[in-house]
């Protein structure tokens, strides 16, 4: 894995946005409620602190290839509290309330601890697909000047989470045969697909509020995902190539 690159990325990333808040807000009220409270059940979302990930790290130091990957995390985590501070500002440009417990991300977190360490990632990397998609969502369709600007970074920074993450997993799984991998990848989407719906039925007054179909959302969250499967089987087959010729030249 290129860890050195991914630093620069982050490192690269951390210009704050200039955005004028003086800018009156100009927005309808049913969809300035149920925006603040959609917002603020992801601000929560984003204040994790990574430690899944920083548990899955003591596995892989001292593999070959992820030298300096806590260092690449320690980045992305802090990224993610960007965003957290991000959201905390359009939720209180938008009159909301921050939350400190919510059910859907308590559920989230209490379902990805009912298995093993690998089920809790894979539930990390689903919520990072789903982010991606609700935030182009927000994008797309909301007007105010401020939260569009804020969306459209955060769906940039998304976008390159995901590649992050595809490129780490996609490495790790390069011993698996493509059939395991195959299986891997159908239950992937079939929890993914679970979360898109609960996700869709949690913000469905925000989403509706801004007029988006469930097909859009849908659609969304599948090119996420099938841009994240790609990424990840193509690091896969580059590594185990790489493995290869390292074999071969020995
Ligand atoms: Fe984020
Ligand atoms: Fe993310």
């Amino acid at each position: 894995m290129n860890v050195g690159k991914w630093i620069r990325r982050f490192e690269g990333n951390t210009a704050e946005e200039e955005v004028d808040w003086e800018a009156p807000l100009e927005m309808a009220e049913g969809l300035r409620v149920p925006l603040g409270e959609s917002l603020a059940i992801f601000q929560l979302g984003e204040t994790g602190t990574g430690s899944t990930l920083r548990r899955y790290v003591e596995r892989v130091q001292g593999m070959d290839g992820f030298a300096g990957y806590e260092k690449a995390l320690e980045k992305f985590v802090g990224e993610e509290h960007r965003h957290a501070a991000m959201l905390a500002k359009m939720v209180s440009r938008l009159g909301g309330t921050l939350l400190e417990k919510q059910w859907s991300n308590g559920l989230f977190r209490r379902v990805r601890k009912l298995i093993n360490l690998e089920f809790q990632l894979q539930m990390l990397l689903t919520a990072e697909l789903l982010a991606e998609a609700y935030y182009e969502v927000l994008r797309r369709k909301v007007e105010d000047g401020p939260i569009k600007q804020f969306c459209a970074r955060i769906v940039k920074d998304e976008v390159g989470h995901t590649a992050f993450h595809a490129e780490f997993f996609g490495e790790l799984q390069h011993e698996w045969s493509s059939l395991w991998r195959m299986l891997w990848r159908w239950q992937f989407r079939v929890v993914h697909r679970v979360t898109c719906a609960v996700v869709w039925w949690d913000h469905h007054p925000c989403f509706r509020a801004l007029g988006v179909r469930r097909e859009e959302f849908d659609q969304l969250c599948g090119r996420a995902l099938r841009t994240y499967l790609r990424r990840m089987e193509r690091a896969a087959v580059e590594a185990g190539e790489g493995a290869w010729e390292q074999m071969v030249a020995l």
